[in-house]
């Protein structure tokens, strides 16, 4: 069949046809949308590379949960900013900690908000690296232990599930395995599957405060250039019991956000990070782009690819877009 019997265009030219016919949906239930808790009393600070994202002290959280919770986002993926640092990061297990208390302050406004915590030490530690570190490397199997103390501290401060994002090989097992012998069987692990050393992240180092102090990430974070290992991480998280997998940055992973839905039945989210985030902001705020257009047509490229889960900045402003219609 070739034109003129075939003319795609007869479907485009009604809009209510053409919103008949849409391949791709985009939904809020969809959402994931990251927090920065900071330790501190009434902090309310934008973050200067990410317009309209802020650091939150936990007093001020209750009323960032609110809008949140109208805009009817499912879930908030939180990260600490702690007052102390070393070389451990044992802050990220105090049971006291800025994520800790920041669980059952949310949990408290509204117990239905999923909370998801990011598990990594390079917020809490004083050289930024997301281990322990030993002649100049990070080491993995010693990471391993405070990385499940941390997941194990936000599970008993009741999170809903735990999101480990520091690489290291085993962790995802290691994970599972101190949350099932602590009867939290049923909590869910989604894993930072695919977790590229990208300079995507530079905004979020400046949110998080947490830019390593030597050398770089490129010793535990993957390869740009690298697809095929993708499908190896993924397939190690998938047998170590990853619930839902990761693919992350998104915008310039999108055939590797393909190639992962393809290969695995697991759920796939997508974490269109804080470098991504930024361009859009800069370019909106110059005039360059339509803010709107250009978010939505991300977003919607996201679940295109294969995300079934979306993790952005973006999140609130496009949950107000969807319910505008
Ligand atoms: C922690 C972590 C990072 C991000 C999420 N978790 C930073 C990093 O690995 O350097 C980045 C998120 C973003 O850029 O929005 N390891």
């Amino acid at each position: 069949m070739n034109y003129p019997s075939q003319r795609p265009r007869r479907l485009r030219l009604n809009p209510v046809l053409r919103e008949m016919v849409k391949e791709n949906r985009l939904e809020i239930q969809q959402f994931i949308y990251p927090l920065f808790i900071i330790s501190g009393k009434e902090i309310k600070k934008e973050i200067p590379s990410m317009p309209e994202q802020y650091q939150f002290s936990l007093d001020k959280l209750p009323q960032e949960i609110e809008e949140i919770s109208k805009l009817q986002i499912p879930a908030v993926l939180l990260f600490g900013i702690p007052s102390y640092k070393d070389e451990t990061g044992s802050e990220a297990w105090n049971p006291e900690g800025v994520v800790q208390q920041g669980i059952k302050i949310i949990k408290k406004e509204n117990p239905e908000l999923l909370v998801i915590t990011d598990v990594c030490l390079c917020e809490y530690t004083s050289h930024g690296h997301c281990g322990i570190i030993e002649q100049g490397q990070v080491n993995n199997d010693k990471t391993l232990d405070l990385l499940a103390r941390e997941a194990l501290s936000h599970a008993d401060a009741g999170a809903d599930m735990v999101a480990p994002s520091d690489m290291m090989d085993g962790r995802v097992g290691k994970i599972r395995q101190v949350l099932d012998s602590r009867g939290f069987q049923n909590l869910p692990i989604m894993a930072y599957s695919v977790k590229y050393a990208s300079a995507f992240y530079g905004p979020f180092r400046e949110a998080a405060e947490s830019s390593p102090q030597f050398g770089d990430r490129k010793g535990y974070q993957m390869n740009p250039a690298n697809s095929r290992e993708a499908v190896l991480e993924s397939h190690l998280d998938t047998e170590e019991g990853a619930d839902i997998l990761m693919v992350k940055p998104a915008l310039a992973y999108m055939d590797v956000i393909h190639k992962i839905k393809e290969k695995f039945n697991l759920p796939l989210a997508c974490y269109n990070v804080s470098g991504e985030y930024a361009m859009v902001k800069a370019a909106a705020q110059k005039g360059w782009i339509d803010e709107k257009r250009v978010v939505m047509e991300i977003l919607t490229g996201f679940k295109r690819a294969g995300a079934d889960l979306i993790i952005s900045y973006h999140a609130k402003k496009a949950a107000l877009w969807l319910k505008e219609g």
